[in-house]
Order: structure tokens, then C-alpha cells, then sequence
């Protein structure tokens, strides 16, 4: 929570203080490409550079880098030949070099973001790089998650927290933090009340993403940051923050609902025909129906589809688990049928905790 926050925070301050910044980020579906971080990395600086600056760049040994991180140089499918024969030493050679040889001009700062989904070739790279350090006018940054199921989860951990590193833990904001965005998202008449920011903080755990639902939520039912809803937050309790999103979903066509479902199950990178097969939907039912979940940011507004945080496809995974549980129990498939004809009733309002908090919005 809040990696990607605080690395930008870094960014700005290393270039109010006159360093160069030069970013990138890991792509759960980019992993596979070699040297993609690298080149998202040195491609605009060498893109932008002009004929003369471009061949200071890349002098010497640097010229090996050329074949990676220069945008008018060697196609992917060369890149990918070299990546791992006796080629990849020179052009991790190469690479130093140009960070180098930038570094000389401006120090430099390295920012890569969502580190574990990092390619192989470009971990490597990092690994090589960090070691020579000390001798170099450039500094790295990088935010991961924790090692989990990503197979370069345990490298880019090391990366993190080896000698000349020092690793921070984003923690859960603050009483005082929470405020603050209470302040930004709920604006009320002058500070927001203790008590209500409390409640807010106990309900999320802090986590600043379940905190920015749990507000616009709460800003669409008019709700002020008042002492007198904390009873009710607390009520509502952390499960429902998280399920936010479902009474979203729900305001949504039917076929919205079944395509978020269909996403759930297949996870990160589901291809829309497919989901759409899964959601039993024609291709531009599915595809309007991608659009509004993207419009009401749920999906990510892009292919192939993904949630725009893991929380909201949990969220709508286990609802559809529990509510296809119930309809085990209680009223087989023929009441399913009848569900899905009646765009009001999908699963998503089903589920207890959705019906909760439609029900309190409409006694508003
Ligand atoms: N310190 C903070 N104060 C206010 N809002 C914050 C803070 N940190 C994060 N946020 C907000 O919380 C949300 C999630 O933060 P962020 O994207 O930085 O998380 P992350 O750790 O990078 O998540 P992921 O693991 O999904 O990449 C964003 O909308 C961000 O603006
Ligand atoms: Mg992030």
C-alpha cells in the first residue's frame, strides 16, 4: 500500500534537488521480454539525445547497450537472441557504461516501480550494476511487493535489501494521515472529526486504497465527516469497505456484474472474448460492458482485462463463490435462470453484504 505513491514522492524530490530521473515499471505481462525494464529506462534518454550527445552516450563499451536500450536499435527478437548467450556480459557491460556516462553529465536516479514483475535479463542487470555503485554519480530506487508467487520475486528482493541497500515498509497511514485525506476526499466545514477519522482508519486497517473507496463511497451518499456516522462506519464494518465495490457493480447493467465475475475468476490478463464467453455475453455487450467497468474504475481501461486493484477482484470473487453457494443451498438452477433475466437481482446485490449497503443507502 502506497509503494507507487511514495516512489513518485522520491522522484519529485531527487528532481527538485537536480537529479535526472529515469523510470520505469514491471508488467505482470511483460516479464517475458528481455531487458524490458532496461529499456523503458534508457530509451527516452537516448531517443531524446542528438546525434552528437547520443554517440558520447554510447562510447566505448557503452555501445554494447545500444542493442537493448537504444529505440533505434536491434529489434526484440535479436535482443531476445542475445539476452542469454555470451552477448548478454557485454551488453550488461554496455549498460553500466551508459548509466555511467549519463551519471557524468547530471547524477542520475534510477526508479523502477513494481519491481517484482521485472524481466529476468533486467534483474540481472540491477544486480551487476548495484555492486559498482560506489563508483558511480547514480543512486536506484525500486518498489516491490513482498516475495509471493512471481519465480523473480526472491532476486528482486534480494536486489532490495542487499548491502547498499536500505529497505522502508510502507506502514498503514497514520490517525493523522487518514485525516488527511479525509480532509482532500470528504471537505467539510472545517477539520474533519476525530471520531469519524478513527472509525475510518479502523475500518480500512489504514490501507490508503480501501480508505480512498470507503471515502468516494461515502462522498457519493453525501456523507460528511461527521461524529455522528463512526457508529455507522464501524457498523458497516472492514469487509464491507472491501465490498464497496460490489454496490458499484451493481448500479451497473447486469452484463457489467457477470463480465467482473468472469474477470474474477480468470485473473490478471483475462482477453475479453474469452471473458465474454465465460459471461455468456455477445462480443459488444462485453465489450460496453468492459467500458463501464472501466468508467467506474473498477477495470483497468485497457486490454487485456484487469482489475484495477487485487482487493476488488477478491471482492468480487468471493461474492460470487458465497452467492453461487447459496443458490446451492436454497434455490437450484432454476432461480439462477430467473436471476440473471432480472438485471436487479445479479449476484453481486445478492450477497449480504451488498444488500446491506444498498439497503442503508436507500433508507437515506
Ligand atoms: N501516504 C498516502 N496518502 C494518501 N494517499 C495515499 C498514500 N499512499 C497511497 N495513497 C493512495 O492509495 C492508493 C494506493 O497507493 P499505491 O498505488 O501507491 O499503492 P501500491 O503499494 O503501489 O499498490 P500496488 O501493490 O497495487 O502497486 C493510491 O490511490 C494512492 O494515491
Ligand atoms: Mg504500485
Amino acid at each position: 500500500m502506497g509503494k507507487t505513491r511514495l516512489l513518485k514522492a522520491g522522484c519529485s524530490l531527487a528532481e527538485a534537488r537536480g537529479l535526472r530521473v529515469l523510470g520505469a515499471r514491471g508488467g505482470e505481462l511483460e516479464r517475458e521480454f528481455p531487458y524490458g525494464v532496461v529499456r523503458q529506462l534508457f530509451e527516452p534518454a537516448l531517443g531524446g539525445a542528438d546525434d552528437d550527445e547520443r554517440a558520447d552516450l554510447l562510447a566505448g563499451v557503452a555501445a554494447f547497450a545500444a542493442a537493448v536500450a537504444d529505440p533505434r536499435g536491434a529489434p526484440a527478437g535479436q535482443i531476445a537472441a542475445t539476452a542469454g548467450s555470451e552477448g548478454g556480459f557485454a551488453i550488461q557491460h554496455g549498460l553500466y557504461w551508459l548509466a555511467a556516462n549519463l551519471g557524468s553529465r547530471s547524477p542520475l536516479l534510477l526508479a523502477i516501480d513494481d519491481l517484482h514483475w521485472a524481466d529476468a535479463p533486467s534483474l540481472r542487470w540491477l544486480v551487476y550494476v548495484l555492486r559498482r555503485l560506489t563508483d558511480l554519480p547514480v543512486s536506484v530506487v525500486v518498489a516491490l511487493r513482498p516475495p509471493g508467487r512471481e519465480a523473480s520475486g526472491e532476486l528482486a528482493m534480494r536486489i532490495a535489501s542487499g548491502p547498499a541497500g536500505r529497505v522502508l515498509r510502507v506502514e498503514p497511514l497514520t490517525e493523522e494521515g487518514v485525516a488527511q485525506v479525509v480532509a482532500r476526499l470528504l471537505p467539510g466545514d472545517g477539520e474533519p472529526d476525530a471520531e469519524f477519522c478513527r472509525a475510518c482508519r479502523e475500518v480500512t486497517g489504514g490501507n490508503p486504497f480501501l480508505l480512498e473507496s470507503l471515502l468516494s463511497e461515502l462522498a457519493a451518499e453525501g456523507v460528511g465527516p461527521a461524529a455522528g456516522e463512526a457508529g455507522r462506519l464501524r457498523a458497516i464494518g472492514p469487509p464491507a469497505v472491501a465490498r464497496s465495490v460490489l454496490v458499484r457493480i451493481a448500479r451497473l447493467p447486469a452484463s457489467a456484474g457477470a463480465l467482473a465475475r468472469a474477470v474474477a475468476v480468470l485473473g490478471a490478463g483475462a482477453d475479453l472474448p474469452v471473458a465474454a464467453a465465460l459471461a455468456r455475453l455477445d462480443g459488444d455487450r462485453a465489450g460496453d460492458a468492459a467500458d463501464a467497468l472501466g468508467a467506474a474504475d473498477i477495470l483497468l481501461a485497457r486490454r487485456p482485462l484487469e482489475f484495477l486493484h487485487p482487493i476488488l477482484r477478491t471482492a468480487v470473487y468471493e461474492d460470487s463463490r458465497s452467492a453461487s453457494a447459496t443458490r446451492r443451498t436454497h434455490a437450484p438452477r432454476r432461480s439462477w435462470r430467473g436471476m440473471e433475466r432480472r438485471p436487479s437481482a445479479s449476484p453481486a446485490t445478492s450477497s449480504p453484504p451488498a444488500r446491506e449497503a444498498t439497503r442503508s443507502r436507500s433508507r437515506r
